[in-house]
């Protein structure tokens, strides 16, 4: 039993005024799961790696989805119908273990979910001029292939990108670069790739998997390998990758430039290969002439 009155900020409330679930899981502990899911002109893009990679984050935290990834499909169809959403969007989606009276013993029962369609323009500007990120230790624990909720360290560290300029904050393991606050990164060196491993140290990014497979078509080697801060301030090219930011040049590091100062040729042509994959109608490269 709890009592009902409550504290919201500073007034007692009867538990039911209260604005937001209190006795949730997500809340109290960050106990539950997220995707986000690229749209376009009102279609998903890599749907199916979204949501494997959903089942397979519910089962590395053993929690139980309260659907099939079919009738997951069903519903996230459903959700772009509903809104009739003919643009560029993204779908947050997030399932947690449930609400319940605090334990950190899973509680008996189901989980909670919700997913919503928000809509979300290309990064033009920034796609076609590149951006700037900061370096920040990886504080994070050590299963970073599973897409949680506990994101603070990331947001401390994407807040110290904003505060500083930049736009990312680029994450390394002692000298070992993994990823950024909330997207995958590479380095360009004489014309190859190199990104970190799919260990657990790395969100294995839907864009990721998908830069590998448009790399080798357009006959650029891709190497899975550590690489260390000190290579990627010696890079020739530097570039991310998420759901939201697509393939995206860095162009500066803690207020270095990479190599020229500009988007590169290796990064371009990814880029183009991205637009090209995507079926998209609008284009960076229209907007540079
Ligand atoms: N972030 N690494 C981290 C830590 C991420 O949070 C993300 C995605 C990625 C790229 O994954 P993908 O290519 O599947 O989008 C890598 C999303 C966009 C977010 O948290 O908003």
């Amino acid at each position: 039993m709890i009592y009902s009155q409550v504290l919201s900020q500073t007034n007692f409330v009867n538990e039911d005024e209260l604005m937001y679930p209190f006795q949730e899981r997500g809340l109290q502990f960050g106990d539950g799961i997220y995707e986000v899911i690229r749209v376009y002109q009102g279609k998903y893009y890599l749907m199916n790696e979204h949501v494997d990679r959903l089942f397979r984050s519910a089962e590395a935290v053993k929690l139980t989805l309260p659907f099939t990834k079919e009738k997951l499909f069903q519903l996230l169809d459903n959700l772009l119908k509903v809104n009739q959403v003919k643009g560029d969007a993204k779908v947050y989606l997030q399932a947690t273990r449930g609400s319940a009276l605090r334990d950190h013993v899973f509680p008996d029962v189901e989980a909670n979910f919700y997913a919503y369609v928000q809509e979300l323009p290309r990064p033009i500007e920034k796609l076609t001029n590149g951006v700037a990120a900061i370096t920040q230790p990886d504080v994070r624990w050590q299963n970073c292939y599973i897409k949680s909720l506990n994101l603070l360290p990331n947001v401390l560290a994407k807040q110290e990108a904003k505060e500083r300029g930049a736009f990312e904050a680029i994450l390394h393991r002692d000298e070992t670069v993994t990823e950024c606050s909330s997207s995958n990164v590479y380095i360009v060196k004489d014309g190859k790739i190199h990104t970190h491993p799919e260990t657990n140290n790395i969100l294995h990014g839907c864009v990721r998997s998908r830069v590998k497979v448009l790399a080798r078509q357009l006959d650029i080697s891709i190497i899975e390998k550590a690489f260390s801060i000190d290579d990627l301030q010696q890079a020739d090219e530097v570039f991310l990758s998420s759901s939201t930011a697509e393939v995206m040049p860095i162009v500066e590091i803690n207020g270095n430039k990479v190599h020229s100062g500009e988007p590169g040729p290796v990064t371009k042509k990814l880029q183009k290969a991205y637009e090209e994959d995507a079926g998209l109608t609008t284009s960076i490269f229209a907007q540079v002439r």
